[in-house]
């Protein structure tokens, strides 16, 4: 017990994370620093894509900046390294919880509190598993370019800031796929799950991570779901914008 703070020095991360993996608290302060982490990326992603408006960048300011993520060579392989890490660490540790909660199920405790917070963590497991397949679809639609992705490859930009670089035109894949409605229903159906697992998640998050005490508890719970709606819209407005010509 004494030697557990001073061990976990030498011991590195991935010891660490195996050692939190051995208590329902520490699979639980797993999942939330982990979704912590997924929520701070998917607000700076979600950000980035709102360059798309003419207003904020347009096709010259949203290609640079496309332009120099790609450019970050070691670091960009690093940054994809930590979100596939966050991501199988969420999964997993929330893989393990839930068999743990089923082995321990407490019978005939049915507060109305309870039944809440399982209604809500019911509907996480669910838009979860929906969210994962989508992210994969995602990633093999705009970053592997395989799925949905006809004469992605062959769209290319000049930028004009003097260095005549020609990139790949980000914002041209963009608008051409948020012109098909289809797949626009598809990413506005999914992040409209992104905002319904956050607006549990988020608050949950929270209350894991200590941050509540009873006079903040009530400004905290309704930040998850604000911060979820923030998150939701901030991403659907782009493909909503392009579908209705808006963006073109
Ligand atoms: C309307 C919703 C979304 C749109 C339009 C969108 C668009 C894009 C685009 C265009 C790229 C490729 C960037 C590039 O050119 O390299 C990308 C990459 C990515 N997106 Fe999204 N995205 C959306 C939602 C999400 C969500 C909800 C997540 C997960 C939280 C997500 C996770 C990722 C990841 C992990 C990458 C890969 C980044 C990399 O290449 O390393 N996206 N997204």
């Amino acid at each position: 017990m004494e030697g557990d703070v001073v061990s976990v020095q030498p011991a590195g991360v991935a010891k660490v994370v195996a050692r939190l993996t051995q208590s329902s608290l520490g699979l639980k302060a797993l999942v939330a620093v982990t979704g912590l982490g997924l929520v701070a990326f998917a607000f700076v992603h979600m950000a980035g894509h709102l360059q798309m408006f003419a207003l904020l960048g347009g096709q010259e300011g949203y290609n640079q900046y496309a332009h120099k993520l790609q450019s970050l060579g070691a670091l960009k392989w690093a940054a994809r390294a930590g979100l596939l890490a966050l991501t199988l660490v969420h999964v997993i540790a929330t893989l393990k919880l839930i068999a743990r909660n089923r082995s321990a199920r407490p019978i005939g405790y049915a507060s109305n509190h309870w039944l809440t917070a399982s209604v809500a963590s019911q509907t996480m497991r669910v838009t979860g598993p929906i969210l994962l397949f989508f992210i994969i679809y995602h990633l093999l639609h705009f970053t592997a370019l395989v799925v949905s992705a006809q004469g992605y490859e062959a769209m290319e930009y000049m930028l004009r800031d003097g260095s005549n670089l020609v990139v790949g035109d980000a914002y041209g894949r963009m608008v051409q796929a948020f012109r098909d409605p289809l797949l626009t229903v598809v990413y506005v159906l999914a992040v409209g799950l992104l905002g319904v697992h956050l607006a549990h998640g988020i608050s949950s998050l929270f209350q894991t991570l200590g941050l509540t005490n009873s006079t903040y508890r009530p400004a905290l719970a309704t930040a998850g779901p604000l911060l979820a709606g923030l998150l939701t819209a901030g991403f659907a407005v782009v493909p909503l914008a392009i579908l209705t010509g808006v963006i073109q």
